[in-house]
């Protein structure tokens, strides 16, 4: 069993995933509409990976005999004013999941709980390559120059990601 103290902070985390899912799917919708089909694609990819974050949360608190309780997921905005700012969010949004994930870790050896403990490791090297992504796209965004018609290479590249 886990503490209810726990149970409850993972259970935001199931919804702050999701939302994270739900935020990369507003941000592909954005680029497919600005035609940029390539940054969709990666972040219909970015979107299925968050999924799969917030399915490891739920399937550990069951798990460890948790009880699951679904937030409503917050809509994320839909409309961006260039990539660069669509990965400026990114970058910022990944460094504050990092922040929660920090606090998760705390939160477990404060409640002595090795097994979260442990099972957030996989999340602690994780951000390290979400950060790292996010800044280097934004990087490459603005070596090339945040307007639509420079982006083409780049677009061209992201979208094969599988
Ligand atoms: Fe689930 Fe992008 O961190």
């Amino acid at each position: 069993m886990i503490s209810k103290t726990i149970e409850e902070a993972l259970n935001k985390q199931v919804n702050r995933e999701y939302y994270s899912a739900y935020l990369y799917l507003a941000m592909s919708a954005h680029f497919e509409s600005v035609n940029l089909k390539g940054f969709s694609k990666w972040m219909r990819v970015q979107a299925r990976e968050e999924q799969t974050h917030g399915d490891k949360f739920l399937e550990y608190l069951m798990a460890r005999g948790g009880k699951v309780a679904l937030l409503a997921i917050e809509a994320p905005k839909a409309k961006w004013a260039s990539a660069g700012k669509v990965f400026e969010e990114v970058y910022a949004h990944e460094q504050k999941v990092t922040g929660m994930i920090n606090a998760l870790v705390d939160l477990a050896i404060k409640e002595k709980d090795h097994a979260t403990f442990e099972m957030l490791q996989w999340f602690v090297k994780e951000q390290v390559e979400e950060e790292s992504s996010a800044s280097d796209i934004l990087a490459q965004i603005m070596t090339v120059g945040d307007v639509p018609g420079h982006l083409f290479y780049l677009d061209h590249h992201l979208g094969k990601r599988e």
